[in-house]
């Protein structure tokens, strides 16, 4: 199980358009690679930040997040068409074995990472399907975003990530940041 959960008072924060300086809306559209057709979840939610931007070319993302609360945000701002919200921890999803063609998290990794949540994703994502994780790093300085203390970097987390079945095929340390992605085995 991972570090305390993003408060919904400061829900407001994740709208910040700042936060491209650490993964740009160009950047994350080319590592999701959204196809028609296709079925995906963004694990932690949050407002739908990120989510926006990958829900226009697919036909299914789940938006999962354990907080109603952020879900409550995401549809006042509005709700792309694609998208479904699911109230979930991600270690127990209701999704069923093999459905998602892949996944992807933002800045949360650090919240729900733990043996149970990475079992469960390789129960959802189909083999061949990918993992996106971008997630704030133990190696920051922590300029910005959770205490270092409470952060993974990108060492532990593509050992995690390769424990649990997936073929890590990127990894990088970034400004404040790291990047895993990978294909379920
Ligand atoms: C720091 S916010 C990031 C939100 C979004 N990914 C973004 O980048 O804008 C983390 C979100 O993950 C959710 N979360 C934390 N732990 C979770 C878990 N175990 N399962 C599902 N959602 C979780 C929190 O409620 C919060 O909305």
């Amino acid at each position: 199980m991972g570090h305390h959960t993003f408060d919904i008072d400061q829900a407001e924060n994740l709208e910040d358009e700042g936060r491209y300086r650490y993964l740009s809306a160009e950047e994350f559209r080319s590592l999701v690679r959204p196809a028609d057709g296709e079925t995906l979840a963004d694990l932690g939610s949050g407002t739908g930040f990120y989510t926006d931007l990958i829900a226009p070319d697919i036909e299914r993302l789940y938006a999962v997040d354990v907080q109603a609360e952020m879900h409550e945000y995401y549809r006042e701002k509005g709700l792309p068409e694609s998208v479904e919200t699911v109230t979930a921890d991600v270690a127990d999803l209701p999704v069923a074995d093999d459905e998602l063609d892949g996944a992807f998290s933002t800045m949360t990794y650090h919240e729900f990472v733990g043996d149970d949540a990475l079992a469960e994703l390789a129960r959802v994502i189909r083999p061949g399907g990918r993992l996106v994780v971008v997630d704030w790093s133990a190696r920051g300085d922590g300029e910005s975003g959770p205490p270092v203390e409470e952060r993974e970097d990108l060492s532990a987390a593509a050992g995690a990530l390769a424990d649990a079945g997936f073929r890590v095929t990127r990894g990088e340390e970034r400004n404040e940041t790291f990047l895993v992605a990978a294909i379920r085995s």
